[in-house]
Protein backbone atom coordinates (compact mmCIF):
# COMPACT_ATOMS: atom_id res chain seq x y z
CA UNK A 1 0.00 0.00 0.00
CA UNK A 2 1.60 3.44 -1.55
CA UNK A 3 1.87 5.82 1.90
CA UNK A 4 3.34 9.05 2.88
CA UNK A 5 5.28 9.02 5.68
CA UNK A 6 5.42 12.23 8.08
CA UNK A 7 7.59 12.56 11.15
CA UNK A 8 6.81 14.93 13.56
CA UNK A 9 2.56 14.73 12.46
CA UNK A 10 1.33 15.29 15.53
CA UNK A 11 1.39 19.07 15.84
CA UNK A 12 2.57 22.12 13.89
CA UNK A 13 3.73 21.75 10.00
CA UNK A 14 3.76 18.18 9.98
CA UNK A 15 0.27 18.00 10.84
CA UNK A 16 -0.36 20.43 8.55
CA UNK A 17 1.40 18.11 5.92
CA UNK A 18 -1.02 14.66 7.18
CA UNK A 19 -4.14 17.00 7.04
CA UNK A 20 -2.83 17.95 3.37
CA UNK A 21 -1.89 14.44 1.74
CA UNK A 22 -4.85 12.90 3.71
CA UNK A 23 -7.30 15.31 1.72
CA UNK A 24 -5.44 14.76 -1.38
CA UNK A 25 -5.92 10.91 -1.29
CA UNK A 26 -2.81 10.16 0.20
CA UNK A 27 -2.66 7.28 2.95
CA UNK A 28 -0.23 8.63 5.65
CA UNK A 29 1.64 7.37 8.68
CA UNK A 30 2.79 9.79 11.14
CA UNK A 31 5.10 9.38 13.46
CA UNK A 32 5.72 11.37 16.78
CA UNK A 33 5.80 10.52 20.42
CA UNK A 34 2.50 11.52 21.80
CA UNK A 35 0.48 8.85 20.98
CA UNK A 36 -3.03 10.96 21.95
CA UNK A 37 -2.66 13.30 19.57
CA UNK A 38 -1.76 11.16 16.67
CA UNK A 39 -4.66 8.43 17.57
CA UNK A 40 -6.86 11.25 17.17
CA UNK A 41 -5.46 12.89 14.19
CA UNK A 42 -5.76 9.11 12.69
CA UNK A 43 -9.07 8.38 13.28
CA UNK A 44 -9.88 12.01 11.88
CA UNK A 45 -8.03 11.73 8.78
CA UNK A 46 -9.51 7.98 8.43
CA UNK A 47 -13.22 9.22 9.02
CA UNK A 48 -13.25 11.96 6.70
CA UNK A 49 -10.94 11.37 3.94
CA UNK A 50 -11.07 7.58 1.48
CA UNK A 51 -7.98 6.89 3.01
CA UNK A 52 -5.87 4.63 5.88
CA UNK A 53 -4.46 6.67 7.95
CA UNK A 54 -2.12 5.11 10.31
CA UNK A 55 0.87 5.94 13.26
CA UNK A 56 3.76 5.17 14.81
CA UNK A 57 4.69 6.14 18.49
CA UNK A 58 7.89 6.84 18.95
CA UNK A 59 11.15 8.92 19.86
CA UNK A 60 13.19 9.53 17.09
CA UNK A 61 16.08 10.80 18.68
CA UNK A 62 16.60 7.40 20.17
CA UNK A 63 19.56 5.55 17.79
CA UNK A 64 17.46 2.41 17.48
CA UNK A 65 14.11 4.36 16.27
CA UNK A 66 14.85 4.73 12.20
CA UNK A 67 15.89 1.08 11.98
CA UNK A 68 12.83 0.25 13.57
CA UNK A 69 10.07 2.73 11.98
CA UNK A 70 11.78 1.12 8.75
CA UNK A 71 11.27 -2.49 9.99
CA UNK A 72 7.55 -1.48 11.24
CA UNK A 73 6.92 -0.39 7.43
CA UNK A 74 8.03 -3.21 6.05
CA UNK A 75 5.91 -5.44 8.69
CA UNK A 76 2.83 -3.50 7.59
CA UNK A 77 3.56 -4.09 3.61
CA UNK A 78 3.60 0.23 3.37
CA UNK A 79 5.61 1.24 0.08
CA UNK A 80 6.27 4.68 0.96
CA UNK A 81 6.58 6.70 -1.76
CA UNK A 82 7.14 10.45 0.16
CA UNK A 83 8.84 10.67 3.16
CA UNK A 84 8.68 13.96 4.79
CA UNK A 85 11.39 14.41 7.60
CA UNK A 86 9.86 17.45 10.11
CA UNK A 87 10.26 16.11 13.47
CA UNK A 88 12.59 18.70 14.88
CA UNK A 89 13.09 21.10 17.90
CA UNK A 90 15.14 23.98 18.81
CA UNK A 91 16.66 25.98 21.77
CA UNK A 92 17.74 29.51 22.19
CA UNK A 93 20.58 31.44 24.25
CA UNK A 94 24.10 31.56 25.19
CA UNK A 95 25.56 28.52 23.99
CA UNK A 96 27.40 27.70 27.38
CA UNK A 97 24.53 28.48 29.34
CA UNK A 98 22.19 25.63 26.87
CA UNK A 99 21.54 22.10 28.54
CA UNK A 100 24.55 20.31 26.53
CA UNK A 101 22.63 16.99 26.72
CA UNK A 102 19.74 18.48 25.23
CA UNK A 103 21.98 20.18 22.27
CA UNK A 104 23.05 16.73 21.42
CA UNK A 105 19.85 15.68 21.33
CA UNK A 106 18.64 18.02 19.12
CA UNK A 107 21.41 16.83 16.43
CA UNK A 108 20.29 13.40 17.15
CA UNK A 109 16.89 14.30 16.23
CA UNK A 110 17.14 16.91 13.30
CA UNK A 111 20.07 15.57 11.75
CA UNK A 112 21.39 12.00 12.72
CA UNK A 113 17.42 10.39 12.52
CA UNK A 114 16.87 12.39 9.22
CA UNK A 115 19.87 11.04 7.46
CA UNK A 116 19.28 7.60 9.13
CA UNK A 117 15.92 7.57 7.65
CA UNK A 118 16.62 9.28 4.47
CA UNK A 119 19.58 6.23 3.86
CA UNK A 120 16.34 3.37 4.78
CA UNK A 121 13.46 4.53 2.42
CA UNK A 122 15.67 6.01 -0.43
CA UNK A 123 17.20 2.71 -1.57
CA UNK A 124 13.86 1.29 -1.99
CA UNK A 125 12.69 4.31 -3.90
CA UNK A 126 15.57 4.34 -6.39
CA UNK A 127 15.15 0.58 -6.82
CA UNK A 128 11.20 1.69 -7.59
CA UNK A 129 12.85 4.69 -9.85
CA UNK A 130 9.82 6.50 -7.90
CA UNK A 131 9.79 8.45 -4.92
CA UNK A 132 9.73 12.19 -2.84
CA UNK A 133 11.88 13.36 0.62
CA UNK A 134 10.68 16.53 1.63
CA UNK A 135 13.51 17.32 4.75
CA UNK A 136 12.13 19.79 6.55
CA UNK A 137 15.55 22.48 7.14
CA UNK A 138 14.90 26.38 8.06
CA UNK A 139 15.86 29.89 7.23
CA UNK A 140 17.89 29.69 10.02
CA UNK A 141 20.10 26.85 7.82
CA UNK A 142 21.41 29.88 5.47
CA UNK A 143 23.78 31.74 7.78
CA UNK A 144 24.89 30.93 11.48
CA UNK A 145 22.87 32.27 14.33
CA UNK A 146 24.49 33.42 17.09
CA UNK A 147 22.24 32.21 20.55
CA UNK A 148 20.63 29.72 18.18
CA UNK A 149 24.17 28.23 17.28
CA UNK A 150 23.51 24.20 17.58
CA UNK A 151 19.80 24.70 15.59
CA UNK A 152 20.69 26.77 12.67
CA UNK A 153 23.93 24.42 12.21
CA UNK A 154 21.73 21.54 12.45
CA UNK A 155 19.26 23.16 9.56
CA UNK A 156 22.46 24.27 7.73
CA UNK A 157 23.45 20.81 7.54
CA UNK A 158 19.86 19.23 6.32
CA UNK A 159 19.58 22.53 3.53
CA UNK A 160 23.31 21.03 2.35
CA UNK A 161 22.71 17.09 2.51
CA UNK A 162 19.09 17.55 0.75
CA UNK A 163 20.28 19.67 -2.00
CA UNK A 164 23.66 17.61 -2.30
CA UNK A 165 20.79 14.28 -2.76
CA UNK A 166 18.69 15.95 -4.93
CA UNK A 167 21.14 16.17 -7.52
CA UNK A 168 22.51 12.79 -6.85
CA UNK A 169 18.95 11.14 -7.22
CA UNK A 170 17.54 13.26 -9.94
CA UNK A 171 18.70 10.47 -12.72
CA UNK A 172 16.63 7.93 -10.20
CA UNK A 173 12.98 9.08 -10.44
CA UNK A 174 13.53 10.37 -6.97
CA UNK A 175 13.16 14.27 -5.89
CA UNK A 176 14.72 15.11 -2.40
CA UNK A 177 14.16 18.60 -1.62
CA UNK A 178 14.87 21.10 1.35
CA UNK A 179 11.49 23.20 2.83
CA UNK A 180 13.11 26.49 4.63
CA UNK A 181 10.38 27.96 6.42
CA UNK A 182 10.43 30.77 8.80
CA UNK A 183 8.78 31.94 11.84
CA UNK A 184 5.74 29.90 11.83
CA UNK A 185 3.04 29.22 13.93
CA UNK A 186 3.80 26.01 16.06
CA UNK A 187 4.33 24.72 18.95
CA UNK A 188 8.01 24.90 18.36
CA UNK A 189 8.81 27.72 20.33
CA UNK A 190 6.52 26.74 23.62
CA UNK A 191 8.19 22.97 23.09
CA UNK A 192 11.52 24.55 23.61
CA UNK A 193 10.16 27.75 26.25
CA UNK A 194 11.84 30.21 23.74
CA UNK A 195 10.52 33.49 22.55
CA UNK A 196 9.97 34.57 19.02
CA UNK A 197 12.78 36.01 16.90
CA UNK A 198 11.77 39.97 17.26
CA UNK A 199 10.00 41.27 13.94
CA UNK A 200 9.74 38.57 11.68
CA UNK A 201 6.30 38.26 9.82
CA UNK A 202 4.42 34.63 11.11
CA UNK A 203 3.64 32.07 8.45
CA UNK A 204 0.67 29.21 9.12
CA UNK A 205 2.21 25.66 8.90
CA UNK A 206 -0.56 25.48 5.56
CA UNK A 207 1.01 28.00 4.08
CA UNK A 208 4.35 26.11 4.89
CA UNK A 209 2.35 23.16 3.06
CA UNK A 210 1.26 25.37 0.37
CA UNK A 211 4.72 26.40 -0.43
CA UNK A 212 6.38 22.65 -0.28
CA UNK A 213 3.92 21.68 -3.02
CA UNK A 214 4.93 24.15 -5.28
CA UNK A 215 8.14 23.37 -4.54
CA UNK A 216 7.92 19.83 -5.25
CA UNK A 217 5.85 20.71 -8.46
CA UNK A 218 8.82 23.07 -9.83
CA UNK A 219 11.04 20.22 -8.71
CA UNK A 220 13.03 22.13 -6.61
CA UNK A 221 16.44 21.20 -5.00
CA UNK A 222 15.31 23.57 -1.69
CA UNK A 223 12.25 25.71 -1.18
CA UNK A 224 11.99 28.89 1.73
CA UNK A 225 8.32 30.08 2.36
CA UNK A 226 7.30 33.47 2.44
CA UNK A 227 8.69 36.14 0.04
CA UNK A 228 10.23 38.25 2.99
CA UNK A 229 11.77 35.60 3.99
CA UNK A 230 12.70 35.23 0.82
CA UNK A 231 13.83 38.62 -0.12
CA UNK A 232 16.08 38.33 3.89
CA UNK A 233 18.02 35.22 2.42
CA UNK A 234 18.41 36.64 -0.90
CA UNK A 235 19.38 39.99 0.52
CA UNK A 236 22.52 38.42 2.78
CA UNK A 237 23.82 36.79 -0.51
CA UNK A 238 24.66 40.08 -0.95
CA UNK A 239 27.05 41.23 1.93
CA UNK A 240 29.94 39.52 3.73
CA UNK A 241 28.75 36.60 6.33
CA UNK A 242 30.75 37.85 9.08
CA UNK A 243 28.51 40.96 8.24
CA UNK A 244 25.20 39.00 8.52
CA UNK A 245 26.47 36.92 11.85
CA UNK A 246 27.37 40.64 13.16
CA UNK A 247 24.16 41.90 12.68
CA UNK A 248 21.89 38.67 14.01
CA UNK A 249 24.35 38.93 17.19
CA UNK A 250 23.22 42.25 17.27
CA UNK A 251 19.23 41.71 17.35
CA UNK A 252 19.38 38.60 19.55
CA UNK A 253 21.86 39.74 22.20
CA UNK A 254 19.43 41.96 23.81
CA UNK A 255 17.19 39.08 24.53
CA UNK A 256 19.45 35.96 24.78
CA UNK A 257 23.16 37.43 25.56
CA UNK A 258 24.28 38.02 29.15
CA UNK A 259 22.07 40.66 29.94
CA UNK A 260 19.26 38.69 30.19
CA UNK A 261 19.00 35.52 31.77
CA UNK A 262 15.33 34.53 32.39
CA UNK A 263 15.05 33.94 28.51
CA UNK A 264 17.56 31.82 27.67
CA UNK A 265 16.11 28.37 29.20
CA UNK A 266 16.07 25.41 26.86
CA UNK A 267 14.33 23.27 29.00
CA UNK A 268 12.17 20.22 27.59
CA UNK A 269 8.27 20.50 28.77
CA UNK A 270 7.70 17.47 26.67
CA UNK A 271 8.77 14.63 27.96
N1 LIG B 1 7.85 26.87 13.73
C1 LIG B 1 8.85 27.51 13.15
O1 LIG B 1 8.97 28.74 13.26
C2 LIG B 1 9.83 26.74 12.29
C3 LIG B 1 10.67 27.47 11.42
C4 LIG B 1 11.57 26.78 10.63
C5 LIG B 1 11.65 25.39 10.69
N2 LIG B 1 10.84 24.71 11.55
C6 LIG B 1 10.98 23.25 11.59
O2 LIG B 1 9.72 22.66 11.33
C7 LIG B 1 9.70 21.34 11.86
C8 LIG B 1 8.38 21.12 12.57
O3 LIG B 1 8.31 21.97 13.70
P1 LIG B 1 6.98 22.78 14.08
O4 LIG B 1 7.27 24.20 13.88
O5 LIG B 1 5.80 22.20 13.42
O6 LIG B 1 6.98 22.55 15.66
P2 LIG B 1 6.06 21.64 16.60
O7 LIG B 1 4.64 22.06 16.48
O8 LIG B 1 6.72 21.69 17.93
O9 LIG B 1 6.20 20.19 15.96
C9 LIG B 1 7.31 19.37 16.18
C10 LIG B 1 6.91 17.94 15.90
O10 LIG B 1 8.06 17.10 16.10
C11 LIG B 1 7.70 16.06 17.01
N3 LIG B 1 8.85 15.65 17.78
C12 LIG B 1 9.60 16.41 18.61
N4 LIG B 1 10.56 15.68 19.18
C13 LIG B 1 10.41 14.41 18.71
C14 LIG B 1 11.10 13.20 18.94
N5 LIG B 1 12.14 13.11 19.79
N6 LIG B 1 10.67 12.08 18.28
C15 LIG B 1 9.62 12.14 17.44
N7 LIG B 1 8.94 13.26 17.17
C16 LIG B 1 9.33 14.40 17.81
C17 LIG B 1 6.60 16.67 17.88
O11 LIG B 1 5.74 15.67 18.40
P3 LIG B 1 5.84 15.02 19.87
O12 LIG B 1 6.12 16.11 20.83
O13 LIG B 1 4.50 14.38 20.01
O14 LIG B 1 6.93 14.01 19.76
C18 LIG B 1 5.82 17.46 16.84
O15 LIG B 1 4.94 16.62 16.14
C19 LIG B 1 10.93 21.23 12.76
O16 LIG B 1 11.93 20.50 12.09
C20 LIG B 1 11.38 22.68 12.93
O17 LIG B 1 12.76 22.78 13.16
C21 LIG B 1 9.93 25.34 12.35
Amino acid sequence: MNTTLITGASSGIGEAFARRFAALGRNVLLVARSEDKLVSLCNELGRINSIRAQYVAMDLSKPESPARLFEETERRGLVTDTLINNAGFGSMGEFTRLDSARELEMIDLNVKALVDLTYRFLGPMRARKQGTIINVASTAGFQPVPFMATYAATKAFVLSFSEALWEENRPHGVHVMALCPGVTETNFFEAAQIQKPPGRAEQTPEDVVDTALRGLARGKSHIVSGWTNLLMIESERLVPRSFVVRMAGRVLRPYFGDGNKETTGSKDTKE
